[in-house]
């Protein structure tokens, strides 16, 4: 599957490396391919990224969604979007308090900015180094939660998690 990774860092490099390791085809989409070397020839503008992927993750700081949005465009229509992100007070106070006050969760909030995209919460529970040190699936392996309103994506989602041994 072409998996598109919206943000090069701690999650979206080690999730787009196991999905690389596991046979999927991944690119990076970052606003600075010519400084993301995860692999030569990965990193793209987010827009390309957005565009070549049957699927994708956002793995930006939550508050980037509306710019990953404006960047992408009409391309991210019909896709499905795991969507990683988390509303981090120390981090993005601003826009924590926006989704406080929305009272709808991050995931809906997420969604309200990408509109005609499929979006799933997906592997914003577990912590980067522990899906990193994961080896192997099985009893010990990390569950992830998913939620979403779509039963395909989910059933896409879930499959994603399995693929990379969770
Ligand atoms: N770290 C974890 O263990 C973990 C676990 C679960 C969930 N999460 C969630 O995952 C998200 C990412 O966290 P992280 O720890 O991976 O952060 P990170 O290491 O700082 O990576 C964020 C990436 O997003 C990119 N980015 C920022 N603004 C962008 C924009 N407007 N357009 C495109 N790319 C942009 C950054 O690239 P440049 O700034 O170089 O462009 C960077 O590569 C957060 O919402 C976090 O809450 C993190």
């Amino acid at each position: 599957m072409r998996i598109g990774v919206i943000g090069a860092g701690m999650i979206g490099a080690t999730l787009g490396s196991i999905w690389i390791r596991s046979g999927h085809e991944v690119r990076f989409g970052t606003r600075h391919p010519e400084r993301v070397k995860i692999r030569d020839g990965l990193s793209q503008t987010v827009a390309e990224a957005v565009s070549w992927a049957e699927v994708l993750l956002l793995a930006v700081p939550l508050g980037a969604t509306p710019d990953v949005a404006a960047t992408a465009g009409t391309a991210l229509m019909g896709k499905i979007v795991l969507d990683a992100t988390n509303p981090f007070a120390q981090r993005e106070p601003e826009a924590a308090r926006e989704i406080e006050a929305a009272g709808t969760g991050s995931g809906q909030w997420v969604a309200q900015q990408l509109p005609g995209a499929v979006v799933v919460k997906a592997f914003n529970t577990v912590y980067f180094q522990q899906l990193r040190n994961t080896t192997g699936t099985g009893p010990n392996a990390p569950g992830i939660p998913l939620a979403s309103d779509n039963e395909a994506a989910l059933n896409l989602a879930a499959q994603l998690v399995r693929d990379a041994g969770f």
